[in-house]
């Protein structure tokens, strides 16, 4: 049976950067809804604009496009052996869909909260640039790249900031996640399905971390 691993978590948890981390190391494919609906960027039509309108003011796209997007992309065949999802689910209808996914593809899932205190989270977002080739994230506080404002990796790429990443937006989206997705811990908590791990250390000690959890 493959493993479904769901990174669970606040805004600014740290979610993308263990994805990105996990995917690196066990060769599974890091699926993050975040990333599907901001490559929509540049498309011209009705959907896309409405999916941005609604990211810019911190709200949730609708369950039933989301569910949608999550079902297609995880069918592919990258995901026969797992995959890892960042920042799915997000709402009580989305956990639903996803135990029914689980069992149609005969997956099981474990979910690890990445437990991050509220304080430290808006820090997180605003410091917040990513490359616009790679999409590595930095932070100008925690983790500056090697030279100002460019990817270590690709010299000529400018970092850029999320569109959502400014405070009011950062306000909007942690209510958000107050209301709509905290209540999800419990439901994986009262499942066993769920593993917590301290988000406020050191990157490489909370993928330790996670990694042995998920093994
Ligand atoms: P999404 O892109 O998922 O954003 P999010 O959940 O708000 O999470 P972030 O990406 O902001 O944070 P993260 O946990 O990935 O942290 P990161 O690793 O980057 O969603 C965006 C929007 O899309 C939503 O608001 C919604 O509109 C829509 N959407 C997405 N999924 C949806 C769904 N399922 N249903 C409906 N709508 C959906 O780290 C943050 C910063 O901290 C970085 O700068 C990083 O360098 C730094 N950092 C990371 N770890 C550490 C550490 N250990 N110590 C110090 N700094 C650290
Ligand atoms: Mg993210």
């Amino acid at each position: 049976m493959a493993k479904i691993i769901v990174l669970m978590g606040a805004p600014g948890a740290g979610k993308g950067t263990q994805a990105r981390l996990l995917q690196e190391r066990l060769h599974l494919p890091q699926i993050s809804t975040g990333d599907i609906f901001r490559s929509l960027k540049h498309s011209q039509t009705p959907l896309a604009q409405e999916v941005r309108d609604i990211m810019t003011r911190g709200h949730l796209v609708p369950d039933e496009l989301t569910i949608r997007l999550v079902k297609e992309r995880t069918a592919q065949d990258d995901c026969k052996d797992g995959y890892i999802l960042d920042g799915f689910p997000r709402t009580p209808a989305q956990a639903r869909s996803l135990e029914q996914l689980a069992e149609e593809q005969q997956n099981t899932i474990v979910a690890v909260l990445i437990d991050v205190p509220l304080e430290l989270l808006e820090k997180r977002m605003t410091g917040r640039r990513n490359c616009p080739v790679c999409n590595e994230i930095y932070n100008i506080y925690f983790k500056p790249p090697r030279n100002d404002n460019v990817c270590d990796l690709h010299p000529d790429a400018e970092l850029v900031q999320r569109a959502d990443d400014n405070s009011e937006t950062v306000r909007a989206r942690l209510a958000t996640y107050e209301q709509q997705t905290r209540p999800l811990i419990e439901f994986y908590e009262t499942a066993g399905l769920l593993r917590t791990v301290d988000g406020t250390r050191d990157p490489e000690v909370i993928y330790q971390d996670i990694e042995r959890n998920v093994k």
